[in-house]
């Protein structure tokens, strides 16, 4: 397989250690392992009966378990434990997809969503997203784009970079059309504990209709970047194909990732409310930010997750732009090339409020000196 260089890594391995302001990370401020033990009443004395076996390849029954009580109505045994939401989604696009076969799926994105399926073969057709339709994917462009070879529909809901989150009456169009042409979808639903409005409950394509197949992960939301705890949910015979096929990836999990994993999802009512009290006071923040600079900055602001994807109107390319920010002001902001758009930048608001509110002053000081 030959796979072109994923654009976002070299930013982010380069700069992530080293600069004063991360705003380049799309998840939320990483937890210690003492942090994590204490909200999960957990103490270091637990992590020593832990025996270091091979675990299940599906994920241990707990972990199975505390992760379909996530959902509504899915059983532990339609879920698949894996190493990210990367793993889940390499081993369908391996299993579902084959030379020749034509996918959908929105530009921009995170990019395996399309470099994977490109890498094995398969034509892929965009819907673009952005400003104007307010990154939603639409059903009549999909309509438009399918035909007879079209074997995947992809979708990220809610949307990397820019928060997007579709309606269910969306969600359920696009479903149906999946199915009158027997196309396989899949839902990426990496941010989907993270709904901005209070009250709102984001609920899974799977959910809506268990035809969905779906992919989710407790890294970005909880801030537990290390575990690299993700999952797919799908019907038995698929499941036990992707299970056969992670044989030959990652096998298994690290007993100490599942059980930790297992335990923050026990307190996920803790964990979460905790992370959406700092996010949505900075996504307060951020909109009062970008109305300040509306000269320049333009943006939809998110509904969920913790990234924007915010439009400037400086002529500059975005990799100079975010370069000359970091030089000058110690502050990373993502590059919209890294999503193969320009006078763009994904601006994370995932960091503690008092680290985000001098980021953003650093930020407005660049803006005013670049005019
Ligand atoms: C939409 C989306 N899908 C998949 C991934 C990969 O997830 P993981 O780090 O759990 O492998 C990411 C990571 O940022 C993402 O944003």
């Amino acid at each position: 397989m030959k796979i072109r260089d994923f654009l976002m890594e070299d930013w982010l391995i380069s700069n992530r250690r080293k600069v004063k302001y991360n705003l380049g990370e799309s998840g939320v401020a990483d937890y210690y392992l003492h942090e994590l033990l204490r909200m999960c009443n957990l103490d270091a004395g637990d992590l020593l009966k832990i025996r270091l076996e091979d675990e299940l390849t599906y994920g241990s029954d707990f972990l199975r378990g505390e992760i379909a009580r996530t959902y509504r109505n899915i059983d532990p045994g339609s879920v698949l434990v894996t190493t990210g939401t990367s793993e889940g989604i390499f081993i369908l696009f391996n299993l579902l997809l084959k030379r020749g076969d034509e996918v959908v799926t929105g530009l921009p994105g995170f990019q395996s969503l399309y470099e994977v399926p490109r890498a094995l073969g398969c034509r892929v057709k965009y819907i673009r997203l952005c400003g104007e339709n307010e990154y939603l994917f639409d059903a009549d462009d999909l309509k438009r784009l399918i035909t007879g070879k079209t074997k995947l529909i992809i979708i990220n809901n809610p949307h990397n970079p820019s928060g997007a989150l579709l309606p269910e009456d969306t969600i359920k169009n696009i479903i149906s059309i999946a199915k009158e042409n027997n196309i396989n979808i899949i839902f990426d639903e990496h941010y989907r504990f993270l709904p901005i409005d209070d009250g709102l409950r984001i609920r899974s394509a799977c959910e809506i209709d268990d035809y969905a197949i779906c992919t989710g992960s407790i890294v970005k939301c909880f801030g537990l970047m290390g575990l690299r705890v993700g999952w797919l949910v799908t019907n038995k015979p698929l499941l036990e194909r992707c299970r056969s096929f992670k044989d030959y990836t990652t096998h298994t999990l690290s007993p100490l990732s599942d059980f930790l994993a297992a335990h923050a999802l026990k307190a996920r009512d803790t964990i979460l409310s905790k992370n959406l009290r700092f996010i949505r006071k900075n996504h307060v923040l951020l909109t009062d930010f970008v109305a300040r600079h509306s000269d320049t900055l333009s943006f939809i602001a998110p509904k969920a997750g913790v990234v924007s994807f915010i439009k400037y109107n400086h002529a500059m390319p975005s990799d100079e732009f975010a370069g000359r920010l970091i030089k000058k002001e110690g502050v990373f902001v993502l590059p919209g090339s890294s999503f193969e758009v320009g006078s763009h930048f994904r601006l994370g608001y995932g960091i503690k409020s008092e680290d985000f509110k001098p980021a953003l002053d650093r930020l407005s000081r660049f803006l005013t000196e670049i005019k």
